[in-house]
C-alpha cells in the first residue's frame, strides 16, 4: 500500500491511485522513472520545528546532511567524530524511506583548526585516510552516492581556473583528488561517487572557464583510472545572469559521454540584485530555475534534483548574499510559510519529464 506521503510525493495522483488499488507493476514503473527530489537538512529546525519534517516527508525522496559531515564538524578534534547530526538524518531518511546523500569529504572550507598543523604529505595522507575510512565505512550500504570531493576548481581569473588551494593541495599537490576516490572506493566499493562544483551555468567567461577547468580535471582522472561515477552540479544560481543553455548543454553532454551521471546537488538562487516585489522575484528565480533544468535535460536525465534547503525560513542565503533593502532572500522552493513557489512548479515538472 502506498502512502499518502509518497503518493503526494511522486505528484503522480492517478498512478499513485493505480498502485495503491492494484500494486500493478508497469504502474510502478511509471512512478519509479520520477527523478528524485531532495533537499539539505538543518538540524536546528529538523529538532524545533515539526512543520520543517513535515515539509522533508511531503517533497522529498532524499536528503543531504547540511553542514553534519563537514570535518569542523565530525572533528572539532584530531581524534573525535562526532556523528550525532549524521545519524539522525539517515535514521529519518530510513524511517521515511528516502536516501540520505554524504556531503562532503573533502573540501577546502568548514577545516576545524586542528587540522592546520597538517605539515607533511604523509601526515596529510594519513588523516585523509583515517577520515575517509572512518565516515564511509559507518555509513557503507546506507550512503549510496557521495559528494567525494566538494569544489576543487577554483574562482576563475582573467578566463583561467586552476585547481583551489587547500590544506590538502599545498601538503599533497593534484593527487590528493585520486587519493580521496580510491580510499573511498575501496571502502565501499558500490558506493556512487561524485565530483561536486558551483559556477558552470551561467553566461560569461568566468562560468565558461570552470566547466573547461571541470572537463579537463575530469578527462585526467578517468584517464588514470580513478573511480569517478558522476558529476554534482551544485547550481547556486546567480539570478541576475542568464543561463548559459548552449554551453551547459554541451558541458553535460561531454560529461554524459565520458560514462559519467549528472546529479543537481545544491540548487537555490541567488536573489540578492532581483528585483523587490515578491512575484517579479519568484518568477525570475523559477524562470532562471527552468533555463538550467531545461539546459541539462537537453543532454542527460540527472539522477536527482536536490535544492540547498527546501524553505526560505531556513536558508544559507543571507551569509553571504543578503539583499540591500533588508527583505528575505526568497531562493527556494517553499516560501518562509512553506507554501510552493514557482520554482516548486518547475521542479516538480522537471521530476516527472520521462524524456
Ligand atoms: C553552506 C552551508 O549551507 C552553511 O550552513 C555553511 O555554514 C557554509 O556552507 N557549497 C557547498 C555547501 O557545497 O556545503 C555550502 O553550504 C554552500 C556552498
Amino acid at each position: 500500500m502506498i502512502s499518502r506521503r509518497r503518493a503526494l510525493a511522486s505528484g503522480a495522483g492517478f498512478t499513485a491511485a493505480l498502485m495503491a488499488a492494484s500494486g500493478n507493476a508497469a504502474a510502478a514503473s511509471l512512478t519509479d522513472r520520477r527523478v528524485p527530489y531532495g533537499a539539505c537538512v538543518n538540524i536546528t529546525p529538523f529538532q524545533d520545528d515539526p512543520e520543517y519534517r513535515v515539509a522533508l516527508e511531503t517533497y522529498c525522496q532524499q536528503v543531504t546532511p547540511e553542514y553534519g559531515l563537514y570535518w569542523d564538524y565530525l572533528r572539532p578534534t584530531r581524534d573525535q567524530f562526532n556523528f550525532d547530526y549524521g545519524d539522525k538524518v539517515l535514521a529519518f531518511a530510513e524511517a521515511n524511506e528516502m536516501l540520505m546523500r554524504g556531503h562532503t569529504l573533502v573540501w577546502y572550507a568548514a577545516m576545524p583548526e586542528w587540522t592546520k598543523q597538517i605539515g607533511s604529505a604523509a601526515e596529510a595522507e594519513r588523516e585523509l585516510a583515517i577520515h575517509i575510512d572512518r565516515v564511509v565505512s559507518r555509513y557503507r550500504g546506507k550512503i549510496k552516492t557521495w559528494h567525494v570531493v566538494n569544489e576543487p576548481i577554483d574562482d576563475a581569473k582573467d578566463g583561467v581556473a586552476g585547481l583551489r588551494p587547500s590544506v590538502w593541495l599545498a601538503q599533497l599537490g593534484p593527487t590528493y583528488i585520486d587519493m580521496a576516490f580510491r580510499l573511498a572506493h575501496r571502502v565501499d566499493p558500490a558506493a556512487e561517487l561524485l565530483l561536486n562544483e558551483y559556477d558552470v551555468e551561467c553566461v560569461g567567461e568566468a562560468f565558461a572557464a570552470k566547466r573547461q577547468a571541470l572537463l579537463t580535471l575530469v578527462r585526467e582522472l578517468l584517464a588514470r583510472g580513478v573511480p569517478l561515477h558522476g558529476i554534482g552540479l551544485q547550481g547556486h544560481i546567480h539570478g541576475q545572469y542568464e543561463i548559459d543553455e548552449d554551453g551547459l548543454s554541451r558541458f553535460v553532454a561531454e560529461i554524459k559521454s565520458l560514462g559519467l551521471s549528472v546529479h543537481v546537488t545544491e540548487l537555490d538562487v541567488i536573489d540578492k540584485e532581483l528585483p523587490a516585489p515578491i512575484t517579479v522575484r519568484d518568477i525570475i528565480v523559477a524562470a532562471r530555475a527552468h533555463d538550467f533544468l531545461h539546459a541539462i535535460f537537453t543532454a542527460a536525465r540527472p539522477a536527482v534534483i536536490a535544492t540547498w534547503g527546501i524553505t526560505d525560513r531556513y536558508t544559507w542565503m543571507p551569509m553571504w548574499n543578503k539583499r540591500a533593502d533588508g527583505l528575505l532572500n526568497r531562493p527556494l522552493p517553499l516560501d518562509e510559510f512553506y507554501r510552493p513557489k514557482p520554482l516548486w512548479s518547475v521542479i516538480d515538472y522537471f521530476c516527472r519529464k520521462t524524456a
